[in-house]
């Protein structure tokens, strides 16, 4: 089991005592391919390059801290699932994990379809020209105002989440005149092995309709009889940062019996089934996440057949993998500003971010690696904790890492696998300004979401 996965013991252990990294890594300034992005290396010169561009050169056009992403490798990445799940299954990517137009533009040129929780991000999607038939539209609470635009709009599918939903998404339809599409999202009743606040399978929390107890089956009794809905299928998202296939398996087996008992009840065999999102990345070098093409064999082979010894024609698979597609492919760079030594206990390295733009660490206990980019160091490894600029302790990007002793004021560092759930998650903690994402492709490099000003942050302070 990965080590960030399944956060480790207490939330501020003594790295020492624990052992937790106990061996610094035999090099230093060697960057683990699985955790940083795939043009990223370190030139001869000992400066990182990522798109052949380096660093250092990226930190004076762009300042720091910036998020910089490597578009090749998310073009690639998004290009590898669609191409393991092929034609008669489709890849939503979820927006959730980043979201901009540019990022809207590469997933349609590369024939993926896109799922969005927010009328914020179907603002976005329709903005970036995503065909509303591609995207797919999910949250536990939409406003009538948001479903009546994802319906009017035309969106592909909603996932209904609830029973008041499938009330007022039927409506809206009437009154717009339109038969929407809509799936179904159950919970499987799976606990999945990952931080409780992203597990979403498990029946205490708010997301969809427990298969348990006939909730699910009485969700779609209700549908089917609503002339505004065209149900097609089922959906089931068990949660995020999953390395382990079982908790899919009993997902696919659990809805693939609801299924049966649909088209028992109804002589109606849905055409579609939607396992969602969650495959797990590499945020240290003890992850080893598996490969889109492993996972499009796993699930297809568990459905297809699960269906089979229910008698049912294998319906067509969806997925949604947002982390999987967006996390590997930035960094965050960003500028050393003080180095503390507290005796006996560890070195505090200040950078110029933090929790501002990566809550993740405070928020789950996710694990992060570290490296220094500018240059490379032969100096002793140095057990540090890498924090931000914010007004309060719990400001910590990385828990424990092994930096070079002599790291100084002004040296840049990076951290990897920063691309899902960091810019999309950040806010103005502090009035800081949040960073902006650099795309960076066969060596030139162009902003896609601009740094946030101070200037911003007055424009909606109109009092
Ligand atoms: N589909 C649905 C219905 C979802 O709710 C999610 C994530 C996904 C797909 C994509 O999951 P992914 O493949 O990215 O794991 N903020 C948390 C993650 C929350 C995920 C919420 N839903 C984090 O930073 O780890």
């Amino acid at each position: 089991m990965s080590r960030s996965a399944h956060p480790a013991g207490p939330r501020h252990a003594d790295v020492l005592t624990e052992g937790h990294y106990s061996a610094p890594p035999a090099d230093l300034n060697a960057l683990d391919g699985k955790v940083w992005a795939r043009t990223v290396e370190r030139g001869a010169d000992g400066v990182v390059t990522v798109g052949g561009l380096p660093v250092t050169r990226l930190a004076e056009e762009f300042g720091t801290p910036a998020y910089i992403l490597d578009e090749s490798d998310f073009r690639a990445r998004a290009r590898a699932w669609r191409d393991a799940f092929g034609a008669d299954a489709d890849v939503f990517y979820a927006g959730k994990a980043f979201l901009s137009r540019a990022v809207v533009r590469w997933l349609h040129e590369e024939g993926l379809n896109l799922d969005v929780c927010s009328g914020g991000e179907l603002t976005t999607a329709l903005a970036a020209g995503m065909p509303a038939g591609r995207i797919a539209f999910h949250g536990n609470n939409k406003s009538a105002h948001e479903i009546e635009r994802a319906v009017a709009a035309g969106v592909g599918r909603i996932v209904l989440d609830s029973f008041q939903e499938i009330v007022r998404v039927a409506h809206i339809a009437d009154r717009l005149g339109v038969r929407q599409r809509v799936q179904i999202r159950v919970t499987v009743g799976v606990e999945a092995h990952t931080h409780e606040f992203i597990a979403t399978a498990h029946e205490d929390q708010k997301f969809g309709i427990a298969l348990a107890g006939g909730q699910a089956a009485e969700a779609v009794r209700r549908a089917l009889k609503l002339d505004g809905l065209e149900l097609i299928g089922i959906h089931s998202h068990i949660g995020s940062q999953i390395f382990d296939m079982a908790g899919f398996e009993v997902a696919a087996r659990r809805v693939v019996g609801l299924l049966a008992e649909v088209r028992d009840e109804h002589g109606v065999e849905l055409p579609e089934i939607d396992l969602g999102g969650g495959l797990g990345i590499a945020y240290t070098s003890d992850d080893d996440p598996a490969e889109p093409h492993e996972i499009a064999r796993a699930l297809r082979e568990i459905v297809g057949r699960e269906c089979a010894s229910a008698g049912l024609r294998t319906p067509r698979i969806s997925v949604e993998p947002g982390r999987a597609i967006a996390g590997p492919t930035a960094f965050t760079l960003y500028e050393v500003g003080t180095v503390k030594p507290l005796d006996g206990l560890r070195t505090y390295v200040s950078v110029d971010g933090g929790m501002s733009d990566n809550i993740r660490t405070a928020l789950y206990d996710a694990e992060y690696s570290v490296a220094l980019v500018s240059r490379t160091s032969d100096a002793e490894p140095l057990l540090v904790r890498v924090v931000g600029k914010h007004c309060e302790s719990g400001d910590i990007v990385v828990r424990d890492a092994f930096l070079p002793a002599d790291l100084a004021p002004g040296d840049l560092i990076a951290v990897p696998a920063t691309g899902a759930y960091c810019r999309s998650m950040a806010s103005n903690y502090n009035h800081v300004p949040r960073p902006p994402v650099v795309a960076v492709q066969d060596g030139s490099a162009r902003v896609i979401v601009r740094r946030e000003t101070e200037e911003d942050l007055l424009a909606l302070d109109v009092g």
